[in-house]
């Protein structure tokens, strides 16, 4: 018998991926089909599927052409497949052209003829109009997210607004974006979603304006400083039917994820602490030291280190502690925030004073989970145990600065796809900035 064993992602199931099929079966007698996870999409950089894993299987099965149905979720999997099951044949369309030709040390390869004119991707952008985006805010973050958008299928950045004209000017010259300083209005006009970017005390006001005229709003952390007008945007959001995402970009990396789970998973037993730590030293100039009422180190890397607290222990702790110690215009240095569960402690530190290990540490009644600096965009971490021998390394994949996860999810949701909206969600969002608001209570008071 004659086996033969194919690949694909199979999003928006088409005439192409059936051809493929059938000539695929027609070199042997026995068809074996790999269907990618999302997991292993996101991580090789496919990030707009539409279809789950399990309706891709599912379109698969229904052509009948397949006599086993497989998942493929890393690299390497095909070498290993190939051999396990021993396929003869390994069939791939002619875009391939080359790429696995290291495969011909276990099996025959044969590249066979795309079917012309049609793509998951073409179904995707037809299915989907283009969203135009606009960014609010010229500062540092700006040219990243423009850098990092053009990976995500789906999403054009078209306009930029600052009230500064100047800055706004010299932005959209450089990056080829129409310019808006006077009128939010009309620079809402041009767009069906904006990315806000702008100085923390201005989101709340830019989100609502720009919900209230239907526009779908990414917004930078922390979204709100208080549990109200967290509560109040997206209230207004489910209102007008348009989407509300906080941008913590750590919420949508694959490795982080990955590390929730496997930290949720039981093999470091019962969560206990969650330690995190973020700091960046910074100049004096800089707005997080200068600005004396919005500057400071928990309102910049806050979110971040509540990120794993909230996933793990639940927005529901029963106390929370603060102490910093302040610069002398008032801004926080080095922040500590204890916070008390019923079961489990945590702990984040943030500074941008005081530089400290950039780690996160989840400590269980089994073992603990450890990840390095930057664990916020999880490129690896290990789980330890009692006996020092025992160690398991994870090292996810991960892609540019890690925006490029948060834009396609947002451009997902925005398609009516709800698929990933466990990354961040919008208890969680509230409840850190119930925490942004205890923070600024006593802020206020020293
Ligand atoms: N395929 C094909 N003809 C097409 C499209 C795909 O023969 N017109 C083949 C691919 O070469 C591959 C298999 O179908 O062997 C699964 O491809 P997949 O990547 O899932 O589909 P695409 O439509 O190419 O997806 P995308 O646009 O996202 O790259």
């Amino acid at each position: 018998m004659k086996k033969v064993i194919t690949y694909g992602t199979y999003d928006l199931f088409h005439e192409g991926h059936y051809n493929l099929l059938k000539r695929a079966k027609a070199l042997g007698d026995y068809l074996i089909v790999g269907v990618t996870t999302e997991y292993y999409d996101l991580q090789r950089g496919k990030l707009n599927v539409v279809n789950s894993v399990l309706e891709r299987v599912e379109n698969v099965k229904k052509t009948g052409l397949a006599d086993e149905i497989i998942i493929e979720d890393h690299d390497g999997q095909k070498q290993e497949d190939i051999q396990k099951m021993k396929a003869d044949i390994f069939a791939i369309g002619s875009d391939w052209t080359g790429a696995f030709d290291y495969l011909r040390e276990f099996c025959e390869v044969v590249y066979l003829e795309r079917t012309p004119d049609i793509s998951s991707t073409m179904l995707r952008a037809s299915k989907y109009p283009i969203r135009q985006l606009g960014i609010v805010g010229t500062g540092r973050i700006a040219p990243r997210f423009l850098a990092e958008a053009k990976f995500v299928s789906g999403i054009n950045v078209r306009a930029a607004y600052n009230p500064n004209e100047e800055s706004v000017g010299n932005f959209g010259k450089k990056h080829e974006l129409e310019a808006y300083w006077k009128d939010f209005s009309e620079f809402l006009g041009r767009v069906d979603a904006i990315y806000i970017a702008s100085p923390h005390e201005t989101h709340y006001n830019y989100a609502k304006r720009a919900i209230e005229e239907g526009r779908h709003v990414l917004c930078e952390k922390p979204l709100t400083f208080t549990i109200k007008e967290a509560e109040e945007l997206y209230e207004l959001a489910r209102e007008k039917g348009v989407v509300l995402m906080e941008g913590i970009k750590t919420a949508y990396c694959p490795g982080f994820m990955q590390m929730m789970n496997v930290a949720r998973s039981g093999v470091i037993g019962e969560v206990k602490d969650v330690e995190a730590c973020f700091s960046r030293l910074t100049a004096s100039h800089m707005r997080e030291m200068a600005d004396q009422k919005y500057g400071g180190a928990f309102l910049e890397f806050g979110s971040y280190t509540l990120l794993p607290i909230f996933k793990l222990l639940g927005c529901n702790y029963e106390s929370v502690e603060f102490d910093s110690i302040l610069a002398e215009n008032g801004v926080d240095l080095y922040s500590k925030i204890h916070f008390r569960y019923k079961e489990a402690l945590a702990l984040s530190k943030t500074g941008i004073g005081a530089k400290s290990e950039g780690q996160l540490v989840i400590a269980g009644t089994k073992g603990y989970i450890l990840s390095e600096s930057p664990w916020w965009l999880t490129r690896s971490f290990v789980v330890r145990f009692e006996d020092p021998g025992k160690v398991e390394r994870y090292s996810p994949k991960f892609l540019g600065d890690g925006l490029r996860y948060e834009i396609a999810d947002f451009v997902s949701k925005m398609n009516g796809n709800e698929r990933m909206s466990h990354c961040l969600t919008r208890e969680e969002s509230i409840a850190m900035a119930g925490v942004v608001e205890k923070f600024m209570e006593r802020r206020n008071k020293i």
